[in-house]
Protein backbone atom coordinates (compact mmCIF):
# COMPACT_ATOMS: atom_id res chain seq x y z
CA UNK A 1 0.00 0.00 0.00
CA UNK A 2 1.71 3.24 -0.82
CA UNK A 3 2.09 6.09 1.76
CA UNK A 4 -1.22 8.23 0.55
CA UNK A 5 -3.71 5.21 0.06
CA UNK A 6 -2.42 4.18 3.66
CA UNK A 7 -3.36 7.18 5.12
CA UNK A 8 -6.88 7.19 4.23
CA UNK A 9 -8.35 4.20 3.94
CA UNK A 10 -12.48 3.72 3.43
CA UNK A 11 -12.56 0.64 6.07
CA UNK A 12 -10.69 2.30 8.28
CA UNK A 13 -12.38 5.51 8.29
CA UNK A 14 -16.13 3.37 8.55
CA UNK A 15 -14.72 1.40 11.67
CA UNK A 16 -13.92 4.37 12.89
CA UNK A 17 -16.97 6.36 12.51
CA UNK A 18 -19.16 3.39 13.40
CA UNK A 19 -16.48 3.02 16.63
CA UNK A 20 -17.19 7.02 17.15
CA UNK A 21 -21.16 6.80 16.87
CA UNK A 22 -22.47 3.25 18.38
CA UNK A 23 -19.69 1.62 20.42
CA UNK A 24 -18.48 4.50 22.38
CA UNK A 25 -19.55 5.60 25.60
CA UNK A 26 -21.70 2.63 26.22
CA UNK A 27 -21.40 2.20 30.21
CA UNK A 28 -24.55 2.15 31.67
CA UNK A 29 -24.25 5.22 33.35
CA UNK A 30 -23.31 6.81 29.67
CA UNK A 31 -26.09 5.30 27.62
CA UNK A 32 -28.88 6.30 30.42
CA UNK A 33 -27.58 9.69 30.00
CA UNK A 34 -27.83 9.30 26.09
CA UNK A 35 -31.55 8.62 26.54
CA UNK A 36 -32.15 10.96 28.81
CA UNK A 37 -30.46 13.77 26.55
CA UNK A 38 -32.13 12.35 23.71
CA UNK A 39 -35.29 12.90 24.95
CA UNK A 40 -34.93 16.08 26.17
CA UNK A 41 -33.55 17.22 22.84
CA UNK A 42 -36.60 15.44 21.16
CA UNK A 43 -38.47 17.28 23.03
CA UNK A 44 -37.23 21.15 22.07
CA UNK A 45 -39.49 22.57 19.26
CA UNK A 46 -36.70 23.15 16.98
CA UNK A 47 -37.17 19.93 14.77
CA UNK A 48 -35.00 20.64 11.83
CA UNK A 49 -31.81 20.97 14.07
CA UNK A 50 -32.20 17.80 16.28
CA UNK A 51 -29.59 16.20 14.54
CA UNK A 52 -27.00 19.11 14.63
CA UNK A 53 -28.16 19.20 18.29
CA UNK A 54 -27.08 15.74 19.11
CA UNK A 55 -24.19 15.73 17.25
CA UNK A 56 -22.53 18.86 18.97
CA UNK A 57 -24.26 17.82 22.44
CA UNK A 58 -22.49 14.09 21.85
CA UNK A 59 -19.37 15.56 21.06
CA UNK A 60 -19.08 18.12 23.89
CA UNK A 61 -20.22 15.56 27.02
CA UNK A 62 -19.21 12.69 25.51
CA UNK A 63 -22.47 10.65 24.44
CA UNK A 64 -23.29 7.85 22.71
CA UNK A 65 -24.15 9.71 19.36
CA UNK A 66 -26.29 6.78 17.75
CA UNK A 67 -28.28 6.30 21.21
CA UNK A 68 -28.94 10.28 21.72
CA UNK A 69 -30.06 10.38 18.21
CA UNK A 70 -32.34 7.27 18.52
CA UNK A 71 -33.73 8.69 21.66
CA UNK A 72 -34.20 12.30 20.41
CA UNK A 73 -36.59 10.55 18.04
CA UNK A 74 -39.34 10.45 20.51
CA UNK A 75 -40.74 13.52 18.25
CA UNK A 76 -41.10 10.80 15.78
CA UNK A 77 -44.89 11.60 13.58
CA UNK A 78 -46.79 9.15 15.41
CA UNK A 79 -45.74 10.87 18.50
CA UNK A 80 -45.22 14.16 17.94
CA UNK A 81 -48.94 15.51 18.36
CA UNK A 82 -48.89 13.88 21.83
CA UNK A 83 -45.63 15.31 22.79
CA UNK A 84 -46.65 18.98 21.55
CA UNK A 85 -50.20 18.80 23.51
CA UNK A 86 -48.52 17.44 26.74
CA UNK A 87 -45.98 20.24 26.64
CA UNK A 88 -48.97 23.04 25.74
CA UNK A 89 -50.70 21.93 28.68
CA UNK A 90 -47.87 21.51 31.14
CA UNK A 91 -46.46 24.70 30.15
CA UNK A 92 -50.05 26.63 30.00
CA UNK A 93 -50.42 24.97 33.86
CA UNK A 94 -47.28 26.42 35.08
CA UNK A 95 -47.46 30.05 33.25
CA UNK A 96 -51.43 30.57 33.78
CA UNK A 97 -52.38 28.05 36.34
CA UNK A 98 -54.51 25.64 34.24
CA UNK A 99 -54.83 23.93 31.40
CA UNK A 100 -55.44 25.29 28.09
CA UNK A 101 -59.02 24.44 26.98
CA UNK A 102 -58.87 22.17 23.96
CA UNK A 103 -61.09 23.74 20.80
CA UNK A 104 -60.43 25.77 17.87
CA UNK A 105 -62.00 28.56 19.23
CA UNK A 106 -60.06 28.37 22.47
CA UNK A 107 -56.81 28.25 20.42
CA UNK A 108 -58.21 31.26 18.58
CA UNK A 109 -58.76 33.48 21.65
CA UNK A 110 -55.37 32.13 23.10
CA UNK A 111 -53.25 33.75 20.26
CA UNK A 112 -50.07 32.43 18.87
CA UNK A 113 -47.56 34.46 21.33
CA UNK A 114 -49.20 33.00 24.89
CA UNK A 115 -49.75 29.61 23.17
CA UNK A 116 -45.70 28.99 21.75
CA UNK A 117 -44.56 30.48 25.68
CA UNK A 118 -46.70 27.38 26.81
CA UNK A 119 -44.98 25.09 24.00
CA UNK A 120 -41.66 26.17 24.98
CA UNK A 121 -41.88 26.01 28.36
CA UNK A 122 -43.39 22.93 28.80
CA UNK A 123 -41.40 21.09 26.51
CA UNK A 124 -38.57 21.79 27.80
CA UNK A 125 -39.94 20.95 31.66
CA UNK A 126 -41.73 18.01 30.24
CA UNK A 127 -38.58 17.06 28.62
CA UNK A 128 -36.48 17.00 31.14
CA UNK A 129 -38.78 15.02 33.25
CA UNK A 130 -39.91 12.17 30.64
CA UNK A 131 -35.86 11.80 29.85
CA UNK A 132 -35.18 11.73 33.59
CA UNK A 133 -37.49 8.95 34.05
CA UNK A 134 -36.71 6.90 30.62
CA UNK A 135 -32.90 7.82 31.44
CA UNK A 136 -33.36 6.46 34.89
CA UNK A 137 -35.19 3.31 33.46
CA UNK A 138 -32.34 2.25 31.09
CA UNK A 139 -29.97 2.76 34.04
CA UNK A 140 -31.79 0.25 35.86
CA UNK A 141 -32.30 -2.41 33.27
CA UNK A 142 -28.64 -1.97 31.80
CA UNK A 143 -27.06 -2.99 35.05
CA UNK A 144 -29.34 -5.71 35.52
CA UNK A 145 -28.30 -7.12 32.00
CA UNK A 146 -24.92 -6.32 32.57
CA UNK A 147 -24.55 -7.70 35.55
CA UNK A 148 -25.68 -11.55 33.92
CA UNK A 149 -23.44 -11.09 30.94
CA UNK A 150 -19.62 -12.27 31.29
CA UNK A 151 -17.04 -9.64 30.78
CA UNK A 152 -14.81 -10.15 27.78
CA UNK A 153 -11.26 -11.60 28.14
CA UNK A 154 -9.88 -8.46 27.33
CA UNK A 155 -11.50 -6.46 30.60
CA UNK A 156 -10.44 -9.18 32.87
CA UNK A 157 -7.23 -8.52 31.23
CA UNK A 158 -7.56 -4.62 32.21
CA UNK A 159 -8.76 -5.01 35.34
CA UNK A 160 -6.13 -7.51 36.35
CA UNK A 161 -3.46 -5.31 34.90
CA UNK A 162 -5.05 -2.50 36.74
CA UNK A 163 -4.96 -3.90 40.18
CA UNK A 164 -1.22 -5.00 39.89
CA UNK A 165 -0.63 -1.39 39.78
CA UNK A 166 -2.70 -0.38 42.75
CA UNK A 167 -0.13 -2.01 44.87
CA UNK A 168 2.35 0.85 44.35
CA UNK A 169 2.03 4.43 43.87
CA UNK A 170 -1.72 5.59 44.24
CA UNK A 171 -1.09 8.39 41.24
CA UNK A 172 0.03 5.53 38.57
CA UNK A 173 -2.64 3.57 39.68
CA UNK A 174 -5.34 5.97 38.98
CA UNK A 175 -3.68 6.55 35.70
CA UNK A 176 -3.15 3.32 34.44
CA UNK A 177 -6.78 2.27 35.43
CA UNK A 178 -8.22 5.60 33.16
CA UNK A 179 -5.44 5.08 30.63
CA UNK A 180 -6.86 1.32 30.17
CA UNK A 181 -10.44 2.27 30.32
CA UNK A 182 -10.46 5.29 27.73
CA UNK A 183 -7.65 4.85 25.18
CA UNK A 184 -8.71 2.71 22.55
CA UNK A 185 -4.83 1.95 22.02
CA UNK A 186 -4.47 -0.78 24.45
CA UNK A 187 -7.46 -3.04 22.75
CA UNK A 188 -6.02 -2.46 19.27
CA UNK A 189 -2.48 -3.09 20.37
CA UNK A 190 -3.79 -7.01 21.87
CA UNK A 191 -5.98 -7.06 19.08
CA UNK A 192 -3.16 -7.25 16.70
CA UNK A 193 0.02 -8.11 18.59
CA UNK A 194 0.75 -11.91 17.32
CA UNK A 195 0.40 -14.63 19.95
CA UNK A 196 3.63 -15.19 22.31
CA UNK A 197 6.92 -14.89 20.94
CA UNK A 198 9.26 -11.47 21.88
CA UNK A 199 7.21 -8.19 22.75
CA UNK A 200 9.35 -4.97 23.06
CA UNK A 201 7.69 -1.83 23.95
CA UNK A 202 10.09 1.25 23.28
CA UNK A 203 9.40 4.39 25.21
CA UNK A 204 6.66 1.95 27.36
CA UNK A 205 6.11 4.68 30.10
CA UNK A 206 4.20 2.95 33.03
CA UNK A 207 4.18 -0.03 31.14
CA UNK A 208 0.50 -1.24 31.33
CA UNK A 209 0.19 -1.86 27.71
CA UNK A 210 3.07 -4.52 27.77
CA UNK A 211 2.02 -5.90 30.85
CA UNK A 212 -1.42 -6.31 29.37
CA UNK A 213 0.50 -8.37 26.91
CA UNK A 214 1.87 -10.19 29.22
CA UNK A 215 -1.27 -11.03 31.55
CA UNK A 216 -3.16 -11.50 28.03
CA UNK A 217 -0.55 -14.49 26.85
CA UNK A 218 1.91 -15.78 29.55
CA UNK A 219 4.27 -17.46 26.96
CA UNK A 220 4.86 -14.33 25.53
CA UNK A 221 8.57 -12.49 26.72
CA UNK A 222 8.32 -8.91 27.48
CA UNK A 223 10.75 -5.80 27.41
CA UNK A 224 10.04 -2.65 28.17
CA UNK A 225 12.05 0.28 27.62
CA UNK A 226 12.35 3.86 28.95
CA UNK A 227 14.35 6.21 30.34
CA UNK A 228 11.96 7.53 33.48
CA UNK A 229 13.21 5.38 36.05
CA UNK A 230 10.02 6.57 38.54
CA UNK A 231 7.58 4.72 35.56
CA UNK A 232 9.63 1.81 35.29
CA UNK A 233 9.52 1.23 38.98
CA UNK A 234 5.76 1.60 38.28
CA UNK A 235 5.91 -0.94 35.86
CA UNK A 236 7.99 -3.41 37.60
CA UNK A 237 6.34 -3.45 40.36
CA UNK A 238 3.03 -4.71 38.71
CA UNK A 239 4.88 -6.80 36.70
CA UNK A 240 5.62 -9.72 39.61
CA UNK A 241 5.14 -12.64 38.60
CA UNK A 242 5.09 -12.14 34.59
CA UNK A 243 7.01 -12.46 32.07
CA UNK A 244 8.06 -9.17 31.66
CA UNK A 245 10.88 -6.99 32.53
CA UNK A 246 11.46 -3.26 32.22
CA UNK A 247 15.08 -1.52 31.61
CA UNK A 248 16.26 1.99 31.81
CA UNK A 249 17.69 3.08 28.50
CA UNK A 250 17.33 6.28 25.45
CA UNK A 251 15.77 4.94 22.75
CA UNK A 252 18.06 6.44 20.52
CA UNK A 253 20.83 3.84 22.04
CA UNK A 254 18.52 0.48 22.95
CA UNK A 255 19.26 -2.78 21.83
CA UNK A 256 17.12 -3.40 19.39
CA UNK A 257 18.85 -6.62 16.95
CA UNK A 258 17.75 -7.50 13.28
CA UNK A 259 14.80 -10.14 13.51
CA UNK A 260 15.18 -10.26 17.09
CA UNK A 261 11.29 -9.35 18.39
CA UNK A 262 7.78 -10.55 17.10
CA UNK A 263 5.90 -7.34 18.29
CA UNK A 264 7.35 -4.11 18.71
CA UNK A 265 5.31 -1.03 20.16
CA UNK A 266 6.54 2.63 19.67
CA UNK A 267 3.23 4.39 21.32
CA UNK A 268 3.27 8.25 21.92
CA UNK A 269 7.00 8.07 21.76
CA UNK A 270 8.57 9.26 18.51
CA UNK A 271 7.35 12.69 18.46
CA UNK A 272 9.65 13.68 21.42
CA UNK A 273 12.66 13.07 18.87
CA UNK A 274 14.45 14.85 15.82
CA UNK A 275 13.20 13.78 12.55
CA UNK A 276 16.16 12.19 11.75
CA UNK A 277 16.17 10.37 14.79
CA UNK A 278 12.70 9.38 14.19
CA UNK A 279 13.62 7.93 10.63
CA UNK A 280 16.88 6.27 12.39
CA UNK A 281 14.66 4.49 15.35
CA UNK A 282 11.83 3.71 12.94
CA UNK A 283 14.31 1.74 10.58
CA UNK A 284 15.87 -0.24 13.56
CA UNK A 285 12.65 -1.15 14.92
CA UNK A 286 11.60 -1.98 11.53
CA UNK A 287 14.30 -4.21 11.03
CA UNK A 288 13.57 -5.96 14.69
CA UNK A 289 10.44 -7.38 13.09
CA UNK A 290 11.17 -10.98 12.39
CA UNK A 291 8.88 -12.43 9.93
CA UNK A 292 5.44 -12.79 10.72
CA UNK A 293 5.38 -10.05 13.27
CA UNK A 294 4.36 -6.48 13.90
CA UNK A 295 5.26 -3.37 14.59
CA UNK A 296 2.58 -0.91 16.23
CA UNK A 297 3.16 2.68 16.24
CA UNK A 298 0.93 5.51 17.39
CA UNK A 299 1.92 9.04 16.69
CA UNK A 300 0.02 11.97 15.58
CA UNK A 301 -1.13 12.87 12.13
CA UNK A 302 0.14 15.96 10.94
CA UNK A 303 -1.98 16.28 7.71
CA UNK A 304 -5.63 16.43 9.96
CA UNK A 305 -6.11 19.71 10.19
CA UNK A 306 -7.94 21.43 13.62
CA UNK A 307 -7.36 17.74 14.91
CA UNK A 308 -3.65 17.79 14.30
CA UNK A 309 -3.57 21.43 15.68
CA UNK A 310 -5.56 19.90 19.02
CA UNK A 311 -3.20 17.36 19.03
CA UNK A 312 -0.11 19.87 19.24
CA UNK A 313 -1.60 22.21 21.82
CA UNK A 314 -1.95 19.49 24.15
CA UNK A 315 1.44 17.80 24.34
CA UNK A 316 2.94 21.32 24.63
CA UNK A 317 0.94 22.03 27.64
CA UNK A 318 1.47 18.44 29.01
CA UNK A 319 5.25 18.82 28.56
CA UNK A 320 5.37 22.55 30.22
CA UNK A 321 4.03 20.53 32.91
CA UNK A 322 6.91 18.21 32.60
CA UNK A 323 4.32 15.52 33.03
CA UNK A 324 6.58 14.02 29.86
CA UNK A 325 10.16 14.21 29.73
CA UNK A 326 10.86 14.95 26.51
CA UNK A 327 12.98 17.69 24.76
CA UNK A 328 11.35 18.89 21.43
CA UNK A 329 8.07 17.98 19.95
CA UNK A 330 8.47 16.92 16.46
CA UNK A 331 4.85 16.16 14.28
CA UNK A 332 4.59 15.01 10.78
CA UNK A 333 2.65 13.50 8.56
CA UNK A 334 1.82 9.56 9.42
CA UNK A 335 2.46 9.29 5.21
CA UNK A 336 6.06 9.81 6.03
CA UNK A 337 6.27 7.25 8.49
CA UNK A 338 4.44 4.62 6.11
CA UNK A 339 7.16 5.17 3.64
CA UNK A 340 9.93 4.70 5.93
CA UNK A 341 8.22 1.61 6.96
CA UNK A 342 7.74 0.38 3.65
CA UNK A 343 10.97 0.78 2.50
CA UNK A 344 11.88 -1.49 4.89
CA UNK A 345 9.97 -4.52 3.35
CA UNK A 346 6.92 -4.46 5.76
CA UNK A 347 3.25 -4.16 4.52
CA UNK A 348 1.14 -1.18 6.91
CA UNK A 349 -1.95 0.19 7.37
CA UNK A 350 -3.49 3.32 9.21
CA UNK A 351 -6.16 3.72 11.38
CA UNK A 352 -7.51 6.29 13.42
CA UNK A 353 -6.60 6.00 16.80
CA UNK A 354 -8.44 8.68 18.65
CA UNK A 355 -10.96 7.69 20.45
CA UNK A 356 -13.50 10.48 21.31
CA UNK A 357 -11.04 12.85 21.84
CA UNK A 358 -10.44 15.98 18.93
CA UNK A 359 -7.26 14.67 19.00
CA UNK A 360 -5.39 13.46 15.81
CA UNK A 361 -3.25 9.87 16.96
CA UNK A 362 -3.18 6.93 14.37
CA UNK A 363 -2.12 3.99 14.56
CA UNK A 364 0.72 2.53 12.11
CA UNK A 365 0.12 -1.16 12.04
CA UNK A 366 3.75 -2.57 10.19
CA UNK A 367 3.63 -6.47 9.42
CA UNK A 368 6.36 -8.39 8.13
CA UNK A 369 5.59 -10.70 5.37
CA UNK A 370 5.93 -14.61 6.42
CA UNK A 371 7.43 -15.14 2.50
CA UNK A 372 9.28 -12.84 0.43
C1 LIG B 1 3.54 9.82 26.24
S1 LIG B 1 4.52 8.65 27.08
C2 LIG B 1 3.94 7.13 26.38
C3 LIG B 1 4.22 5.97 27.27
C4 LIG B 1 3.70 4.63 26.76
N1 LIG B 1 4.26 4.28 25.47
C5 LIG B 1 2.21 4.59 26.76
O1 LIG B 1 1.63 4.34 25.70
O2 LIG B 1 1.59 4.79 27.79
C6 LIG B 1 6.10 8.84 26.34
C7 LIG B 1 7.16 8.04 27.02
O3 LIG B 1 8.34 8.07 26.23
C8 LIG B 1 9.43 8.17 27.12
N2 LIG B 1 10.56 8.75 26.37
C9 LIG B 1 10.58 9.90 25.65
N3 LIG B 1 11.80 10.05 25.07
C10 LIG B 1 12.56 8.99 25.43
C11 LIG B 1 13.89 8.56 25.14
N4 LIG B 1 14.70 9.28 24.35
N5 LIG B 1 14.31 7.41 25.67
C12 LIG B 1 13.50 6.67 26.47
N6 LIG B 1 12.23 7.01 26.76
C13 LIG B 1 11.76 8.15 26.25
C14 LIG B 1 8.95 9.03 28.26
O4 LIG B 1 9.70 8.82 29.43
C15 LIG B 1 7.51 8.55 28.40
O5 LIG B 1 7.40 7.51 29.32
Amino acid sequence: MTGMLARWSPRAWARSLWQHLVKSHTSPGRLALAVAVGIFIGHLPIIPFHFFATVIVCWIFRLNTATTYLAANVSNPFLLPFLVFGSVQAGHLLLEGSFLPVGVAQLAEEGPKRFFSALLLGSVVQGALLGGFLGALTYVVLRRRRRGRPPEPIEVAMDDVASRYARGRRAAYHYVRSKLRTDPVARAVAERAPAGGDVIDLGCGRGQTAVLLAVLDPTRRVRGIDWDETKLGDARDAAAGLSATFERADVREAQLPPASCDALLVLDVLHYLPKATQDEVLARACRAIRPGGTLLVREMDDARGWRSWATRAEERVFTTLRFNRGERLVFRPAAELVALCEQEGLEVTVEPMWGSTPFANVLVEARRPTTG
